[in-house]
């Protein structure tokens, strides 16, 4: 691995070609920060760098394509990586296609959803712990859902995270992907408390979306969604957490918690918080991951 130096602090943040994830770029970018996008598609990834780039007046943001589905694409753009030291690592690439109606899994054969959402972070974040450690103080951010709170009873299935056996709904897969991401963050947070490490989670609110990217939308869907639009944040304004939690001194030694779009922090479900489901969780999602 080659050693690419830089005195400033970095930070890589996935799927940050659009919406929350690439308005968090640049900010971030703009605190002074050499920023890597994770990005699946190369097209994509190239037209977001140059915006970013323009919009924080930095020429320090680098592409890295990754796709969040395979194992084998995150093991890869991680060894591809030239920096021996990353930061802070943000979590924000997400799968949830609104408009899929069926099960669908990767090119490693794992159902979509739970591959992208909740086994890719915490394999890359298991790849990239040792340059994490050689920051004088690292970050990690995962990233759940404030639509959590109306499913408080919900639960990880521990038996069929993929939906193998039973009926498959993407909100359901998503939901699941998100709550498994909250307790990895408290989980994480433990495993790292003897280091520098931070690991936090944020609760992202209903946030506008660019519809253009579902081209496959119903007619019912698109005026269910600019109904839902209307009482959305920008993408910016939501970006404004991650800034928070990714730069502020404020936050130096502050880990396990979760943050709303208002910096506050706020609790999850009652299932989630609790050691032995976490654990649990963590077992089940480490038999993935050998
Ligand atoms: N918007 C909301 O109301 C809302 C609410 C709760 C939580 N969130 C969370 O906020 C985060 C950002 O969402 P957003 O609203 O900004 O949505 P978005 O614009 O759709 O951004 C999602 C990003 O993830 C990328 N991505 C998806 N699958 C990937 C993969 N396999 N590998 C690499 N990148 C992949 C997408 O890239 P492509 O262009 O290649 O698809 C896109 O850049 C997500 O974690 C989401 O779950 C959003």
């Amino acid at each position: 691995m080659e050693n690419s130096k830089t005195d400033k602090r970095i930070c890589l943040i996935t799927g940050a070609n659009s919406g929350i994830g690439k308005a968090a770029a640049i900010q971030i970018a703009r605190q002074g920060y050499r920023v890597i996008i994770g990005c699946r598609n190369k097209e994509r990834g190239e037209t977001a760098l140059s915006e970013i780039k323009e919009k924080s007046n930095s020429d320090d943001v680098e592409l890295m394509i990754i796709d969040m589905a395979l194992q084998k694409s995150i093991r890869a753009a991680v060894e591809a990586l030239t920096h021996n030291q990353v930061d802070v690592l943000i979590h924000n690439a997400a799968d949830f296609d609104i408009t899929r109606k069926k099960r669908e899994v990767s090119g490693e054969n794992i159902e979509t959803v739970w591959a992208t959402n909740h086994l890719g972070p915490v394999l890359m974040t298991d790849l990239l712990t040792e340059r994490l450690k050689r920051s004088e103080q690292g970050r990690i951010i995962t990233i759940a859902s404030k639509g959590l709170v109306a499913h408080p009873f919900l639960k990880v299935d521990i038996e069929d995270p993929e939906f193998k056996s039973k009926s498959y709904s993407v909100e359901k897969a998503y939901y699941q992907s998100k709550l498994a991401q909250v307790m990895y963050a408290y989980w994480l947070a433990q495993e790292l408390k003897d280091t520098e490490i931070t690991v936090n989670c944020i609760r992202v609110t209903n946030v506008k979306i660019d519809i253009e990217r579902y081209p496959n939308l119903s007619k019912a869907m698109k005026l269910s969604y600019s109904m839902k639009s209307k009482f959305a944040i920008t993408p910016e304004e939501m970006a404004l957490t991650y800034t928070y939690l990714a730069t502020s001194p404020e936050v130096n030694s502050v880990t396990g918690k979760y943050f709303d779009e208002k910096n506050k922090e706020v609790s999850s479900s009652a299932y989630s918080r609790d050691e032995a489901n976490i654990a649990a969780v963590m077992d089940m999602t480490m038999k993935y991951l050998k």
